[in-house]
């Protein structure tokens, strides 16, 4: 696994098989950061395993040193450290990228931001403006600003993912279709950059850096703090649905999608929220209303005059953090909870409101993914989830993430059952294909999502459907923030 030529190391053959390695490299890194007073390890520590361990287990972090700084001065030390050791730096917040970016390439130094949690401010007013620090999770920080203050800002759907982390790639929830995601809620943010000057970054100042923040503040910097809008609930209950087609044929199903694409661009309200998934038949999915709740059985009206005669519709109301809780597990939980890891591969892509689902695109997508999943050793995952609303009032170029008009957010996924299988990714990359080649076919640019990146995308092709034309002001910003290139470390960084 270590890239390192043998001969360069100081461990070794010589000692005990289980003697682990560590090469000049590592131990020059760690010697610098234990002079500055950093606590760290090196891999043989016996907290190595733990300490390395992605949410992501298909994937086998190897970083060069781990490091856990307790104050700013701290974090500006590693990355001197960093500096004079040539290595690069990679940020690891909650730990729960799909491509274990919080630990990146082979050879960086890890700041672990675990001593970086607190609540910073809550301003009142309109805005509710909300700052906390950049290693906190989004469990805490929900469940915080609930109780103190009865707000809610739009997040991910698990209580344990890091905010900052999943703010900057987007944060995708159940009320995202009306506030917006996280990334969209980012008013301020303050940055330790490469030489350890402290940049803040708002719509008055460095708002360059604001923008790239949004889709790529991994590679700009240290995320120190963040401050996002909020939102006060204007019902004190929310209203949860499952809504289900059957187990009905690949026709039927597809037109029901189509049924239930129009009525999101004419009927539905922006409050009404729907996750369908990509695992049929059967065709079904849950969603969530967060107007009146005594308003949902006349809105769904014109919905189900569309679909299939016998389709279902279940509906219960929670008190609105009840509710958000069973949205994101773990939210209302010490620290987030508790999520286990998982081997999986992901691929995701975005339909806009001006390029939207037809038959022949929704039947080609659920031909080759779900039908034509057949497997013993991975369990397939998928889901559609209607975007719209928030996003149709905004412009790809608004933000360095090329999110504008986004009307579905297509996810496939197949989670090992026990280890990862060798072909597992080719198998799953060649169920999206036909859906790609037949967006290419209807003259769609592919546009993916941040937050479920495919591992194996290219250069190329990652920066086209991620940032799209944004991609050149994007560096641009790098280059002046980030000159050399500190926090290019995982696949997905933003190259100077
Ligand atoms: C169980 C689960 C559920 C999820 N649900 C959703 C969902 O509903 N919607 C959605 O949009 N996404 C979802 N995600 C994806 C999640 O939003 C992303 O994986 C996100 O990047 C995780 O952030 P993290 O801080 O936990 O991870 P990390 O791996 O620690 O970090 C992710 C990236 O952010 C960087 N980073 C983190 N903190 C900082 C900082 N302070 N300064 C600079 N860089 C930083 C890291 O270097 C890395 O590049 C989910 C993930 C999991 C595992
Ligand atoms: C609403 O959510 C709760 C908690 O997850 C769940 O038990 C219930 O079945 C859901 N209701 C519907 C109609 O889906
Ligand atoms: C550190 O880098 C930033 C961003 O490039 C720059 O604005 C600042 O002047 C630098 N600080 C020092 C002390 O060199």
């Amino acid at each position: 696994m270590k890239l390192f030529i043998l001969n360069h190391f100081l461990c070794a053959a010589l000692l005990t098989v289980h003697a682990e390695c560590v090469s000049p490299l590592e131990t020059a890194l760690s010697s610098c950061l234990s002079k500055a007073g950093v606590r760290n390890i090196l891999d043989g520590d016996k907290t190595w395993a733990q300490e390395t361990l992605p949410f992501q287990l298909r994937l086998k972090p190897d970083p060069a040193v781990v490091s856990f700084p307790n104050t700013r001065d701290q974090i500006a030390a590693a990355l001197r450290c960093a500096v004079e050791n040539n290595a690069k730096v990679s940020c690891l917040g909650g730990d729960h990228s799909f491509g274990a970016f919080g630990f990146g390439k082979p050879g960086n130094l890890v700041i672990n931001l675990g001593a970086f949690t607190r609540i910073v401010s809550f301003q009142e007013g309109e805005k509710g403006l909300f700052t906390f620090e950049g290693g906190i999770r989004v469990g805490p920080a929900a469940k915080w600003l609930w109780d103190n203050h009865q707000r809610h800002f739009p997040h991910v759907r698990a209580g344990h993912v890091g905010l900052t982390g999943s703010a900057c790639g987007g944060g995708f929830g159940s009320t995202t279709r009306f506030l917006g995601t996280t990334l969209d809620t980012i008013e301020a943010v303050e940055y330790m950059a490469y030489n350890g000057t402290i940049i803040k970054a708002t719509q008055y100042t460095n708002s360059d850096l604001l923008w790239a923040t949004k889709g790529a503040g991994p590679s700009m910097g240290v995320i120190l703090t963040m401050t996002i809008r909020t939102w006060k609930p204007k019902y004190q209950r929310a209203v949860n649905f499952t809504l289900d087609v059957g187990d009905v044929d690949l026709e039927t199903g597809t037109k029901a999608l189509l049924a239930i694409q129009d009525f999101a661009l004419k009927d539905a309200p922006e409050e009404w929220a729907l996750r369908w998934k990509l695992t049929s038949p059967p065709y079904q999915g849950t969603g969530y209303f967060y107007e009146d709740p005594a308003k949902f059985d006349q809105i769904m009206q014109p919905l189900m005059q569309k679909l299939p005669g016998g389709s279902k519709l279940k509906k219960d109301e929670y008190d609105f953090f009840t509710l958000d809780s069973y949205v994101a597990p773990g939210l209302d939980q010490p620290n987030g909870g508790d999520s286990p890891g998982r081997a999986f591969y992901v691929q995701s892509l975005t339909l806009t409101a001006a390029q939207p689902f037809t038959q022949d695109l929704a039947t080609t997508l659920y031909k080759y993914t779900t039908y034509a999943f057949k497997r013993d050793d991975m369990k397939k995952s998928g889901y559609l989830d209607l975007w719209g609303g928030f996003s149709q009032k905004i412009k790809d170029t608004e933000q360095a993430a090329a999110y504008g008009n986004n009307l579905w957010l297509i996810r496939w996924q197949a989670d090992a059952v026990k280890d990862w299988p060798a072909d597992g990714v080719d198998y799953l990359k060649k169920q999206m294909l036909p859906f790609e080649k037949a967006l290419r076919d209807a003259d769609s640019s592919l546009r993916g999502y941040i937050n479920y990146p495919d591992t194996q995308l290219t250069f190329a092709e990652w920066r086209g459907r991620l940032y799209g034309a944004n991609f050149e002001r994007l560096q641009e910003i790098k280059r002046k923030v980030d000159p050399d290139g500190l926090f290019t470390s995982n696949d997905q960084s933003i190259p100077v």
